[in-house]
C-alpha cells in the first residue's frame, strides 16, 4: 500500500521540485550521429543534462532552459561520453603494484578467489571494490562490467555489490557461480545471489546484477546451467559474462559452446571476455546472435592470453581491463595500445609480403567508438557510450589547455591519442557529479582512501610473505615453459631486477 502511494506521488515530486537540470556550453561534443552510427564532432555547442539524462544538445546556445539550470562554461574544452570497461575484477585493487611480472597461472595460485578467502574480511572487499571504483571514475569510466569473483560468502559477496552500489558508478555486477575448494560450492550460491539480487538500494541505483559464470564448456554441467539461466531469466539480470580462451589455454566457454546450450540467442547480453581464440564459426554466432567480445588489450600483452584473431571482430567488440591491479586501469590507455597494437598487426602482414603501408588501417574514431558505444552495445543499452538526447547523463568533461592538450584541432584525436587521466576535469554518472574541477567529488572520498589504505597496507603485509606458488609443469594439458628473457644490460647479467614489493 505504502509502495503503490509512493509511485503515485514520485512523478509530480520529480518535476515539480527536484528537476535537476546542468547546461555545459561552449564546448567542444563528441556527439553520436544516430544517422551514420558514428562520431559527430560539435564546436562551440551544448549539452543540457536534466536528471539522469541527456536532454538535448544543441549547436550552439539551447533556445531556453529549465528554470534553475545550473550553467558550466566549457570553452575551450572537450565533452565526451564516459568510458565504458566491460571486463573487470573490481575486489582485487588492494593488490596494486604487487603482481608486475606475475603470469596467468601464478595469479590464479596467489592473488585470486582461490587464495583469498582465507585472509580477506568482507570489509576488506568492501574498502578495495570502492576504491577501484573511485579510481575508475577518476579515469572517465562511468561503466563496469565486474566479472565479481568474490563471491566466496555471503558476506563478502555483500560487500562487493555494496561497495558498487556506494561508489555512485554504473556497475553491471556480475555474481560469479564458481565452486571454490574447500571454501563454497555452485549449489550453496544460489539461495546468496537470490538475497543479494533483492537488494533494495539496488532500486535507486545505476548499479545492476549480472551474473559470470566460466563453466560452459568443454564439459559443461547442464543441470547447474540450467539453474543458473533460470535465476538469470527469473531476476532479467542486466548481462551474462564469461572468460573466454581457447587454444592452449582451455577455458572454452566459447560462442558455439552457450549456443549449443541454447543460450546465446537470448534478450539477456552475453559477453566473452577475451576470446582470443575464437573461430570462424564463433565469430558469425556473435554476429548473427548479435553479442559482444570484451578485448582487454593490456591484460592479453601482460599475460600472453593474446588477440590473434581479435582483429577482425572489431564489429562485434567492446574493450575491457580486467585485472587492474597489475596495470593501468583506465579505458583510455586501452584503447591506445590497441589503436596502435590493431596498425602494428595490419602492418606487419603488409610488411612480412616486402611490401609497405600505403594507408593507415585502423582510426582514432573506430578507437573511441569501441572505447564507448561499443560497451554501450556489448550491454545492449543503446543509451550508453553516446551524447544524444535521450542518453543516460555519463559525460567527462577534458581540459583542453592542459599541456598535453594545448593545441588540439581534432577533439578525437586529442582525447585518444594525447591525453591523459590527469587532463580529465569533470566525469558525471547518471547526471551526477563524481569529480569536479579535477578531484573527485563521489560520495565517501576521501574517507575511503585512508579506510582503503590502511586495508591495503595489512593485506599487503600477507601476501608479501606468501611463498610464490611452484610453477606447474603443465596447465590444461599442455606443456608450461619459460618464455625467452630479454636482456637489457650489457655484459653478464640482463638486468631482470627485482620486484619492489
Ligand atoms: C536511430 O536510428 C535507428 C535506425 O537506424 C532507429 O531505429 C532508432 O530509433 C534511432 N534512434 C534514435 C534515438 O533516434
Ligand atoms: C561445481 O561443482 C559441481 C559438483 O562437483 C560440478 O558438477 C560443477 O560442474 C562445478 N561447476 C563449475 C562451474 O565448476
Ligand atoms: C529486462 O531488463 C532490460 C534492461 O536491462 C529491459 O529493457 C527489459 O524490458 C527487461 N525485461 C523484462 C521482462 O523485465
Ligand atoms: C536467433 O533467433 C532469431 C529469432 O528470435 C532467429 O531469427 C535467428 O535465426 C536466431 N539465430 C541463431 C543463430 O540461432
Ligand atoms: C618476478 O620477479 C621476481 C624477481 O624480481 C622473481 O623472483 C619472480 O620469479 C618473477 N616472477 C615471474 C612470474 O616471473
Ligand atoms: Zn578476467
Amino acid at each position: 500500500m505504502r509502495l503503490i502511494n509512493r509511485i503515485t506521488i514520485l512523478p509530480v515530486f520529480l518535476t515539480a521540485v527536484s528537476a535537476a537540470s546542468i547546461l555545459f556550453k561552449g564546448g567542444t561534443i563528441i556527439a553520436f550521429n544516430n544517422q551514420t552510427q558514428g562520431l559527430k564532432v560539435i564546436r562551440g555547442g551544448s549539452v543540457l543534462v536534466t536528471n539522469d539524462r541527456i536532454a538535448g544538445v544543441f549547436n550552439s546556445a539551447p533556445p531556453k532552459t529549465p528554470p534553475g539550470t545550473e550553467i558550466v562554461d566549457i570553452t575551450g574544452k572537450i565533452i565526451t561520453p564516459g568510458f565504458i570497461d566491460t571486463h573487470r575484477h573490481g575486489w582485487q585493487t588492494v593488490f596494486k603494484t604487487m603482481a608486475s611480472n606475475t603470469t596467468l597461472i601464478e595469479f590464479f595460485g596467489r592473488y585470486s578467489s582461490f587464495v583469498a578467502p582465507f585472509f580477506w574480511t568482507p570489509s576488506d572487499v568492501y574498502d578495495s571494490q570502492l576504491a577501484g571504483l573511485y579510481e575508475s571514475l577518476n579515469a572517465g569510466v562511468t561503466s563496469t562490467l565486474d566479472h565479481a569473483t568474490n563471491t566466496w560468502s555471503k558476506d563478502a559477496a555483500t560487500s562487493g555489490l555494496q561497495a558498487s552500489i556506494d561508489s555512485g558508478a554504473r556497475v553491471f555486477w556480475g555474481f560469479s557461480f564458481a565452486n571454490l575448494t574447500d571454501v563454497i560450492t555452485v549449489e550453496q550460491l544460489y539461495p546468496i545471489f537470490r538475497e543479494l539480487a533483492k537488494n533494495p538500494s539496488l532500486k535507486a541505483s545505476p548499479t545492476t546484477i549480472a551474473i559470470a559464470y566460466d563453466g560452459w564448456g568443454p564439459n559443461p554441467n547442464i543441470a547447474e546451467i540450467n539453474k543458473i539461466m533460470a535465476l538469470a531469466q527469473e531476476f532479467n539480470v542486466s548481462a551474462v559474462t564469461t572468460h573466454s580462451l581457447q587454444g592452449p589455454w582451455g577455458f572454452n566457454n566459447s560462442p558455439e559452446d552457450i549456443h549449443a546450450l541454447n543460450y546465446l540467442n537470448i534478450s539477456i547480453p552475453v559477453i566473452f571476455s577475451h576470446a582470443s581464440f575464437l573461430t570462424p564459426t564463433g565469430a558469425e554466432l556473435l554476429r548473427s546472435t548479435n553479442q559482444y567480445i570484451s578485448i582487454t588489450p593490456e591484460s592479453e600483452m601482460h599475460y600472453g592470453q593474446t588477440h590473434p584473431f581479435s582483429y577482425g571482430i572489431q564489429d562485434q567488440a567492446s574493450l575491457g581491463v580486467d585485472t587492474h591491479i597489475t596495470f593501468s586501469t583506465d579505458i583510455l590507455t586501452q584503447a591506445r595500445i590497441w589503436l596502435q597494437q590493431t596498425r602494428y598487426e595490419r602492418y606487419l602482414g603488409v610488411l612480412e609480403r616486402g611490401e609497405l603501408p600505403g594507408s593507415n588501417p585502423m582510426s582514432v574514431e573506430q578507437a573511441f567508438l569501441l572505447a564507448t558505444r561499443h560497451g554501450g552495445l556489448a550491454l545492449r543499452r543503446p543509451d550508453l557510450g553516446i551524447i544524444a538526447e535521450g542518453a543516460k547523463a555519463d559525460l567527462v568533461v577534458w581540459d583542453g589547455t592542459s599541456p598535453a592538450l594545448l593545441g588540439w584541432v581534432d577533439p578525437v584525436a586529442a582525447v585518444i591519442l594525447h591525453a591523459s587521466v590527469g587532463d580529465i576535469e569533470a566525469v558525471l554518472v547518471d547526471g551526477k557529479w563524481a569529480k569536479r574541477g579535477g578531484k573527485l567529488v563521489a560520495k565517501g572520498w576521501p574517507q575511503a582512501g585512508a579506510k582503503f589504505l590502511a586495508t591495503a597496507k595489512r593485506l599487503q603485509a600477507v601476501w608479501r610473505d606468501l611463498p610464490l606458488p611452484v610453477v606447474p609443469a603443465e596447465f590444461n594439458g599442455n606443456l608450461v615453459v619459460d618464455p625467452l628473457r630479454v636482456d637489457v644490460r650489457r655484459g653478464p647479467g640482463d638486468g631482470y631486477g627485482e620486484v619492489y614489493i
